[in-house]
């Protein structure tokens, strides 16, 4: 007797495509990304790589990356800022054409899981000789950008191979939260009591992410909605790259039309398009929800369904939802990296309902190595 195999299958460890092994790999990955380096009791991020004052006579952040990852930046953006630390994500492929002013108290950093990725490696090029300082935060060992960087923060996802980016944004967001204690820590001093926080919140994500992954909803979703015209992701603050992330995933893989946008932008224009055939996921974090919980009425006002991603039990939340992806309850940063993952399970499950191919969607690859 024999037994049907396919070598192309050997990797996906039992799920049909590596995409969805990915995505349940992000407790372990998480787990690689944080291990040895945040220390809660003493409020300390130790990135053993970078050496006591790697940051000394830094005042301010560029963070360079394009796709996911870009939107790992902006996530990074988002925390550094609120850090009291000045930083802009860009996306590298802009950056290079048009490198805003740097010198030696600038910290560039490329954010890419391949380190191959064309338009970050010449963003970074860019802007040598002007004396910024160069850190790469990649997933492979050896890649380019080590090389092109003075310095490197690896991400420790493990290999990736789905082209679809899931678990690397998980770690790139735990690794690059990491670093934006250290920074804080190292250019303002830091708080250590916030600190504390935030490393608390981060050593239970992976078990956060593992309950998603064992009681989330999003089948139900994908069921329903997987044949509407458009759909819109909407968030404040780190929700607001996490939007961006979870309409990416979906276009990439359903090929359905998907936008993501700042829920401060939605009376700005995209409300225009919103009707009964545009469901709306609406990310909640935990800041800032009574500004998206407005938005999200007047969605609800234009007929469209709306999917709010939100920590459990938040009632006036599940009174203007059509669904609620429940998320554990945790600290506002990193709530974030939670709702994304809700938002990969939709996706993934709706390009499936569509019989997508998923690890290999049409016209895209897994590093674009020309710019
Ligand atoms: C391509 C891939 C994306 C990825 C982006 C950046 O567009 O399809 O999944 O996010 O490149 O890749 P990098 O390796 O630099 O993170």
């Amino acid at each position: 007797e024999t037994v049907d195999w396919d070598p192309a299958d050997a990797g996906k460890g039992g799920y049909d495509h590596y995409m969805l092994k990915e995505i349940y790999e992000q407790p372990t990955a998480l787990r690689q990304s944080i291990r040895g380096r945040s220390n809660p009791l003493e409020g300390r991020a130790d990135l053993e790589e970078l050496p006591e004052g790697a940051f000394d006579g830094i005042e301010s952040v560029h963070l360079v990356a394009m796709g996911t990852s870009y939107h790992a930046a902006l996530y990074a953006s988002t925390l550094l800022a609120d850090r009291g630390i000045p930083a802009q994500a860009f996306l590298s492929g802009e950056y290079g054409s048009s490198p805003p002013p740097t010198d030696d108290r600038t910290l560039v950093i490329a954010v890419t899981q391949s380190g191959e990725t064309a338009d970050t490696l010449s963003a970074v090029r860019s802007i040598q000789g002007t004396g910024a300082q160069t850190l790469a935060v990649t997933n492979v060992v050896g890649s380019t950008i080590t090389r092109e960087c003075e310095d490197t923060v690896y991400i420790r996802a493990g290999p990736e191979i789905g082209v679809a980016a899931t678990k690397s944004f998980s770690s790139q967001v735990a690794t690059l939260t990491l670093l934006s204690e250290r920074l804080s820590h190292d250019i303002t001093g830091g708080t250590p009591r916030a600190t504390t926080e935030i490393l608390e919140a981060l050593s239970v994500l992976p078990d956060d992410v593992q309950r998603i992954l064992d009681e989330s909803t999003a089948a139900d979703v994908a069921a329903e909605y997987h044949d509407s015209d458009s759909y819109f992701f909407i968030g404040r603050g780190v929700g607001h790259p996490v939007s961006l992330e979870g309409a990416l995933k979906f276009k990439e893989i359903t090929y359905d039309h998907a936008e993501g946008f700042s829920a401060a932008e939605l009376k700005h224009g995209p409300l225009a398009l919103v009707t009964e055939n545009t469901p709306v996921f609406a990310v909640f974090t935990g800041r800032d929800d009574t500004k998206t919980l407005h938005n999200v009425k007047e969605i609800r006002a234009r007929g469209a369904p709306v999917v709010a991603v939100a920590a459990e039990g938040t009632d006036r939340i599940e009174e203007y939802a059509d669904h609620v992806l429940e998320i554990p309850d945790t600290h506002p940063d990193v709530a974030g990296v939670l709702a994304n993952v809700q938002l990969q399970l939709v996706s993934y499950l709706a390009a499936d309902e569509l019989s997508r191919p998923i690890d290999k969607p049409r016209n895209l690859a897994k590093s674009v190595t020309v710019e």
